[in-house]
Formats: C-alpha cells, structure tokens, sequence
C-alpha cells in the first residue's frame, strides 16, 4: 500500500504534468552509490541508473564537489564569450578518447542532432555531394532521441506518429544487416552510417561479433562516415570504454551523453577530427548552454570516476556474473537472457496476464528497480561501481521475484 504522501507525488504529477511517460509508481527523494530511497523511506537497488546516465552511482561524492564548486564560481557564460574551463575539458575529452576536436552540447538528442549537420556539412564540403541530395543510412528498431528529424529516422510508430511532416533524407535499414548496408553504401549520395553499437532502447539487442567491424570497413570502402552513438553504450557501460572498443572500431563521428556526467547535469559532446569539425564555422551551430564551465567540471569528474575506479573492467566482470546466474532461473517468463557488460536484458514471456510490466512492480517489492521496454523486455543497467556482495544480493531478490510468480 502506497501512503497518502507518495500518491500526493503521483497525482500532482498527472494533475499537472504531461503525460508523456509512464513511470513506474515510486517516489524517490534521496540516492547514494546504486541505492536510491523512496519519500516512505524504501531502499532500492537502482536496476535502470537513470539510463546509464549514473553509471558512476548516484551523487558520487567528486561529481558533486566539482559541480557545487563550480556553481558558486561560474555557471554560464554562453559561448559569446571564452571561459577558463571549456579549452580544458576539450582537451581532457580529445586526448582521452583520441579525437583533434570535440563539439559540446547538453542532451543525447543535441548531440546526435550535430552528428547529422557534421555528417551532411562534410557531405557538401568534403565528399562532394550536390546540395540538399546527401544521404544517411540509419538501421531499424534504432533510438536516437525525440526531435523531429530525429524521430524521421525511427522505424517506431510511437515515437513517429503524427509528427509528420517529416526530415527526408534517411535510408532506414535492417540492423546487424551487412549485406543490406553494403547495398545501401553503393549510392554514391550517401554520407553517412548511423549506428548504435548495441540497439540498446529496442531490446538491448547485440550484433554479431563482427559486425561494427565489418561496417566500418564498408563506410571506408565507399567513403562514408561511421557516426556511433555511444550515448547509451558508451562509457564503460558494454564492460569497455566505448562499445566500439570491443572490436578495435575508431567511429569518423562519435557521439557521447548520459554518463559523460554521471548524471549530475545535462551534458553531450560530439567528437571528430578536423576535416569533419572544421567544416562547422562560427554561426553554424550552437547552444547556449553547450559548453558551459559547470558541464566542463563535472564532465571531467565523472570520467575521472570511470577512469579512476576501473569502471569498465568492472562493468565486465559483473555482467558475465550478472547473465550467467540469470540464465540459472528456471522460470517459463523468462524468454532470453541478452546483453554486454553491465547492459543486459530479459525478454519476458507473457504467461496468465502477467507482463514485463507485473514483473517491474514485483521487483520493486522486492527491492529492485527495473522498467520495461517495448512491452516484453526488462533492461538491466545498474551503476557500474556495484560490487559483488551487492550483485548476489540483487540477483537473490531477482531469483525470488520470478519465484513468486510460481510459473
Ligand atoms: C543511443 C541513444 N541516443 C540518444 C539518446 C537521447 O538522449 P537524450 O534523452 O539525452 O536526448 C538516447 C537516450 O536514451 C540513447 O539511448
């Protein structure tokens, strides 16, 4: 039983919010490390870490010192000016993941979004497409955020319809699909391949081992730039750096989001190399809040946590953990056991009405934040700096959960 206080949250939200989400019913007031605490004083093992924003725990102390610190120095500038933070983060960021140029903006979609103009700026630029005919190749079932021309691109009819008219210039194919994009390649308007490394909102669907590889290969074959979207499987969350690391995959474009502050704030990046960012001049592009000194501080924190505390290996270690002792559950729901270090997920089959759904709720009794995606899979991502006495503890509460289902 809910008390009056978490349904007056609940109520006030849907009284006066719009309802463009559906979250699951807990009120949460207070989060440390992977634990978060609802407003009745409920702890909870955080399964979702808002993402894989908060890969390095909720209200990591170094993050919130640098953000604090820098808030009470200098928060905004906007770019019409230089600040003393922004040349130093670019460089960390550059250096870091070996790029000559790094483009900051605050949300996944921005960033994605300046993927696309650097894609279509080095088209008319560089490659030497006619004006206004360039193309970019984009896989289905993909999730690159919510803007218009981003939801052009979305083979999802929710996040499409009825927001027509919509950006041309996309050519959608099927994902993990060599052939197909080989085929799509050979246009020679075509500019650029778009890709997660894993379709993480879809399903948290892998490729074949290979496959990132080999379309890399194609895009330098046919000259066409490799644009990865790491917002979601970057940083340290696949047990790596970046996804593409696992095979030796250096992206012309890459884009960054989520866990670049540890979810602190909104920050993205994208980073290039001159001749794809130097075709943007100024005037070209550009946020108010893009680069600001507080997303600089903070972005540096949070991927010193990722570096300092070794949070990919761990990431790795705790996924195989994770995955094998899921795959121990003898349970009829449980479809597929799926994922990449600390990015996994269960496709739940439905049995006597209960759904992914039923199976969230039940987990929250039990102490385990999760949420559904696409109705029958429950993605796990919790913070990577989880341990292994508290990875057993929530693979137990896990365990007893489809236990109490009985099938
Ligand atoms: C791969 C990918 N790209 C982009 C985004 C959009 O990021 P944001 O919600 O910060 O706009 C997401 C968000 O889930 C994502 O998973």
């Amino acid at each position: 039983m809910k008390t009056q206080s978490a349904q007056t949250f609940i109520d006030r939200e849907a009284r006066f919010g719009a309802h463009n989400y559906h979250p699951l019913p807990v009120v949460l007031e207070r989060g440390e490390g992977i634990y978060v605490w609802d407003v009745e004083g409920n702890r909870y093992m955080d399964f979702l870490a808002a993402y894989s924003a908060v890969n390095q725990g909720h209200c990591h102390p170094k993050i919130v010192d640098a953000l604090t610190k820098q808030a009470e120095t200098l928060a905004l500038t906007s770019r019409a000016f230089y600040n003393n933070v922004l040349g130093e983060w670019e460089e960390y960021m550059c250096k870091l993941l070996g790029y000559d140029k790094m483009l900051p903006m605050n949300s996944g979609a921005e960033a994605d979004e300046t993927a696309l103009k650097l894609t279509r700026k080095w088209a008319y630029k560089v490659k030497g497409i006619p004006r206004n005919e360039a193309k970019i190749v984009v896989c289905n079932g993909n999730f690159h955020g919510r803007t218009i021309t981003i939801v052009s691109m979305s083979s999802d009819p929710d996040a499409y319809n009825d927001y027509g008219p919509y950006t041309p210039g996309f050519v959608n194919i099927p994902y993990n699909d060599l052939e197909a994009l080989d085929q799509a390649l050979k246009d020679p308007n075509v500019a650029g391949f778009l890709v997660e490394p894993i379709q993480a909102e879809a399903g948290v669907y892998v490729p074949e081992d290979g496959f990132l590889k080999k379309a890399s290969e194609l895009c330098k074959k046919h000259r066409v730039l490799f644009v990865a979207d790491e917002v979601q499987t970057g940083l340290a969350r696949t047990g790596r750096m970046l996804a593409c690391d696992h095979e030796g995959v250096r992206p012309d474009i890459l884009i960054l989001g989520k866990a670049i502050s540890g979810g602190m704030f909104p920050v993205s990046c994208v980073l290039a190399d001159d001749e794809i960012m130097m075709t943007i001049k100024p005037g070209e592009h550009g946020s108010t809040y893009g680069g600001n000194p507080i997303a600089g501080k903070v972005a540096m924190a949070a991927m010193n946590v990722i570096v300092d505390e070794k949070l990919s290996e761990n990431a790795e270690t705790m996924g195989k953990l994770f995955r094998s002792e899921m795959e121990k559950i003898d349970s009829e729901m449980i479809e597929i056991v799926r994922g990449k270090g600390l990015l996994n997920a269960i496709a739940i089959k439905p049995i006597k009405g209960k759904t992914a759904w039923d199976v969230c709720l039940a987990l929250k009794e039990n102490g385990v934040l999760a949420k559904p995606t696409h109705e029958h899979i429950i993605r796990f991502t919790p913070p990577l700096i989880i341990n292994e006495a508290q990875m057993m503890e929530a693979i137990g509460r896990i365990k007893k959960t489809f236990d109490e289902f009985g099938f």
